[in-house]
């Protein structure tokens, strides 16, 4: 995660074991997502000090097969707020423990998580932009929300 960017992030590791899988030993698409499920709502309880939901999971791609004994890294990064949604970027990525092979993108989302107080929808606070980095990162979820609100 590029270290100049204090939006607010989160990270974890996992090792994925027989009962995330099923008998041929791949990880189910579920295990995965609800993986980045979690770390989409420890970025917003982080930025909101509050209760979140998952409002849309958006072009979730599975790019590459996770399998048992393989280490998955899941991160989230907040890219955009709204009023009282935010846009957080997730990405996944496995390490095979095969010394012939590099950790490798597994998989990415843009989820919607939504800030409620007393069961409503709240605002959120709004980023503060103070990098290149973090100005990159606003415009393409801005682009993400934008897209989002013509399919409402
Ligand atoms: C998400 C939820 C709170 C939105 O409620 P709502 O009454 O439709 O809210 P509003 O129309 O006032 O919209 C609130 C915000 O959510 C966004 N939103 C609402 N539905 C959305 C959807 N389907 N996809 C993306 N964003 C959505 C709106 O764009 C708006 O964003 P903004 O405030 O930044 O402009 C409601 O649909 C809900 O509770 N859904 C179930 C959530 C859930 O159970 N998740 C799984 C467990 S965590």
């Amino acid at each position: 995660m590029n270290n100049k960017i204090t939006f607010a992030s989160a990270e974890t590791c996992m090792i994925m074991d027989p009962i995330h899988s099923n008998s041929l030993g791949n990880v189910h698409g579920g295990e995965l997502m609800k993986i980045m499920d979690n770390i989409a709502g420890i970025v917003c309880v982080k930025h909101t000090k509050g209760t979140v939901v998952t409002a849309r999971v958006d072009e979730i791609e599975f790019h590459k097969p996770v399998h048992v004994g393989n280490i998955v890294t899941c991160t989230g990064q907040l890219a955009y707020v709204g009023t009282s949604s935010m846009q957080v970027m997730v990405n996944v990525v496995v390490d095979r423990l095969d010394e012939s092979s590099d950790q490798e993108p597994a998989l990415t989302a843009f989820f919607t998580m939504v800030h409620l107080v007393d069961g409503k929808p709240s605002k959120v606070p709004k980023l503060v932009i103070n990098t290149k980095e973090e100005e990159e990162l606003y415009k393409l979820g801005e682009k993400k929300y934008k897209e989002i609100k013509l399919k409402l």
